[in-house]
């Protein structure tokens, strides 16, 4: 554990993995995790939270290590591309039975490593790790990846409301704590810049398709398309069209085996803020000061200005 000298952060004792912090303690060690052994035909979907399934806060001291956007929508697309959209198998369980979370575990239950280790392949596991956090193994059999970014303004907001209803995620404070440790990397899987550029810089060396949440929200059709090609299934118009509507906000809000209503209230209370909150581009403005936004920007130019990928976000 290194020196966590901030308040919340140390309060509900996270961890600090390579300098990145990671919620705590209720899963595999990291020597586990990194030992992961994948196997070719894993398809791996990663993010830089917001989302995912976590741990029961009293059990946030248990002994060992722990970890955690567009995560649920793209894993729900991606099952039903690979079931050429017969929505029944989609739902045979909920999301996060269906996609072993390889760095997490919840009490009680298996790990996300268990989990996978137990399922047939071809597998689909969810993975929130900053690239250089991620087992070798992923990396060495060329594992095919999926990789989404969210603007980092929207992003904040949503992990910001989803802090607020997850008890397994330290307190958020107040927006305006809130909002100055999402720009210093002070919250869990740690930095935004760093997540999404590491996977941008990586995207060329290894089997990595990189979308954008906004673009998925313009032209989900598009975008479907793409992670069908890269999957390797070829699907007809009406089929796509079907993925289309059932992956469309107002219809997955209602299907309990993609909205986490299945979590019990302990761990995710939806009456503080739904898991599908809102799904939209642009919610920041109704958070933001103008203060805020000022400083915001002047950030983001100085840490993107290294990165092909500032031009990418459009908020
Ligand atoms: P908001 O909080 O802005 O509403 P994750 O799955 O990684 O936790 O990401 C959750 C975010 O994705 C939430 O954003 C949620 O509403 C949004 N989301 C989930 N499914 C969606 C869909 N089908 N269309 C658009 N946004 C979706």
């Amino acid at each position: 554990m290194e020196d966590l000298t901030w308040g919340w952060a140390e309060r509900l004792a996270v961890d600090c993995v390579q300098g990145i912090l990671q919620p705590t303690p209720t899963c595999d060690t990291w020597e586990q995790i990194w030992n992961f052994q994948a196997r070719p035909d894993d398809l791996l979907i990663s993010t830089y939270p917001k989302a995912g399934l976590k741990k029961y806060r009293s059990f946030i001291h248990d002994e060992g290590i722990g970890a955690k956007k567009g995560t649920t929508w793209t894993q729900e697309i991606v099952d039903l591309i690979q079931n050429e959209c017969d929505v029944g198998r989609s739902q045979r369980a909920p999301t996060h039975e269906r996609f072993p979370f390889i760095e997490w575990k919840i009490p009680t239950m298996e790990s996300g490593l268990e989990q996978a280790n137990a399922m047939p392949s071809p597998r689909t596991l969810k993975t929130h790790l900053p690239i250089q956090l991620l087992p070798p193994s992923l990396l060495e059999k060329n594992c095919k990846m999926i990789y989404i970014a969210r603007n980092p303004k929207d992003n904040m907001v949503s992990y910001y409301h989803f802090h607020r209803m997850n008890k397994a995620l330290p307190a958020p404070g107040t927006w305006e704590e809130y909002f100055e440790n999402f720009l210093t990397g002070k919250v869990c899987w740690g930095s935004w810049y760093d997540h999404v550029k590491g996977w941008w810089d990586a995207r060329h060396q290894h089997r990595i398709l990189y979308l954008f949440y906004e673009d998925m929200k313009r032209n989900p059709k598009h975008e479907i398309q793409k992670l069908a090609e890269f999957i390797g299934k070829s699907l007809d118009n009406k089929v796509l069209d079907k993925i289309v509507h059932h992956t469309s906000f107002d219809v997955m809000k209602q299907n309990p085996m993609a909205n986490y209503s299945s979590v019990p209230t302990e761990i995710m209370n939806q009456s503080i803020s739904p898991f599908m909150r809102k799904g939209t581009v642009g919610d920041w403005k109704n958070h933001f000061t103008v203060a805020q936004n000022e400083r915001f920007e002047d950030d983001y130019r100085k840490r993107m200005a290294d990165s092909s990928l500032a031009s990418r976000f459009h908020f």
